[in-house]
């Protein structure tokens, strides 16, 4: 099976990224499926960003991909805009695009009303150059999150459009491709309330200093009726309690589960079980991420050899959409 998903590159991993997106990558490239994996440079550009510090966000970006799991050797891990074919097929799809099926997108009027006077034609096209993304590879399945649900119904219209206008009935260009949801596990954020995300400030990033990441844990939201160490907590509204699901063993859990509802132990205590488990897992990543991030010439070299091979496979697509749109 091919998969193919990409992730915008627009500041520091998290949690909910590691558990809604890259843990699922990481198991599908070690299932051998056939994945490409890139970074949505040209996606991040719809909003408001700085230009000089994109570089790094990139290659940090990478790296803590890679730190994750994704192999370069295995997976094919590449820049969005080191593959030229991404914007050239997306004009070709706005020309089938329906104007009033992209105003209908959840995500666009979502953002174009938290920022009424930035809103740039990228936002609205947007789900356009998405579908480009997918349809180029011929992908089998999509990953992603819930909310891409209604772009990647999008790339299957745009599919359909371009094979029944532009190919022979026999020979659709185009695959309709699947969209994965998998088990996205939904992460609440510190103030266990919103989902953890970088807009709300909410978030533990993947590749956080120990001590920050302590100081995280301590302050983060528990049961609210525990507010004295005598008063027993409920560890099924405790959105502590949620992340122990995570990381903790099941006898941790079930230990913490009856301390906390006894009130034998203290949401700290909790807390530092928690820390302890979590950080089993982080250490490795945060270790292996500044391995990496000594040497980014590396890195860059690892993404060139990405786009080399992604350019190979969407090459050869624009030049059949060339020849089948009536190019000379
Ligand atoms: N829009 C996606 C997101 O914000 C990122 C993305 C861009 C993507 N192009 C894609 C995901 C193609 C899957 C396939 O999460
Ligand atoms: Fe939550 Fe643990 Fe405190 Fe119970 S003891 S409220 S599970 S942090």
């Amino acid at each position: 099976m091919r998969i193919l998903s990409g992730i915008q590159p627009s500041g520091q991993l998290h949690l909910g990224n590691y558990f809604g997106a890259i843990y699922n990558w990481v198991r599908l490239q070690n299932k051998g499926e056939e994945c490409f994996f890139f970074l949505a440079d040209l996606h991040a550009q719809t909003v408001p960003y700085e230009a000089a510090t994109r570089p790094g966000i990139i290659l940090e970006l990478a790296a803590t991909l890679m730190a994750c799991g994704i192999d370069p050797h295995k997976s094919v891990l590449f820049v969005q805009s080191q593959v030229p074919a991404h914007t050239q097929l997306s004009w070709i799809l706005s020309c089938l695009a329906p104007f009033g099926e992209l105003e209908r997108m959840v995500q666009f009027k979502e953002k174009s009303e938290a920022a009424p006077h930035a809103v740039n034609v990228g936002l609205f096209t947007y789900p356009i150059l998405q579908a480009a993304d997918v349809l180029l590879y011929r992908p089998d399945m999509v990953p992603v999150g819930i909310d891409q649900a209604q772009h990647l119904e999008l790339t299957r219209t745009l599919a359909h459009k371009f094979n029944n206008r532009f190919c022979p009935a026999d020979a659709p260009l185009f695959k309709e491709p699947k969209t994965l949801h998998s088990t996205t596990i939904k992460v609440l954020g510190l103030d266990g309330q919103r989902k953890m995300s970088k807009s709300f400030n909410n978030y533990i990033g993947l590749t956080e200093p120990e001590d920050v990441l302590w100081e995280k844990l301590r302050h983060a939201a528990t049961d609210p009726a525990r507010v004295k160490r005598t008063d027993p907590g409920n560890p099924d509204i405790c959105n502590v309690f949620s992340w122990h699901k995570l990381f903790s063993p099941i006898e941790v859990q079930e230990d913490r589960a009856a301390g906390c509802r006894s009130a034998a132990i203290g949401c700290i205590d909790c807390k530092k079980t928690l820390f302890t488990h979590m950080n089993a897992l982080l250490a490795p990543i945060r270790e292996k991420y500044h391995v990496l991030m000594q040497r980014p010439d590396d890195i860059r070299d690892a993404l060139e050899a990405g786009a080399k091979r992604a350019r190979g496979v969407a090459d050869a697509t624009m030049e059949t959409v060339y020849k089948l749109v009536g190019g000379l």
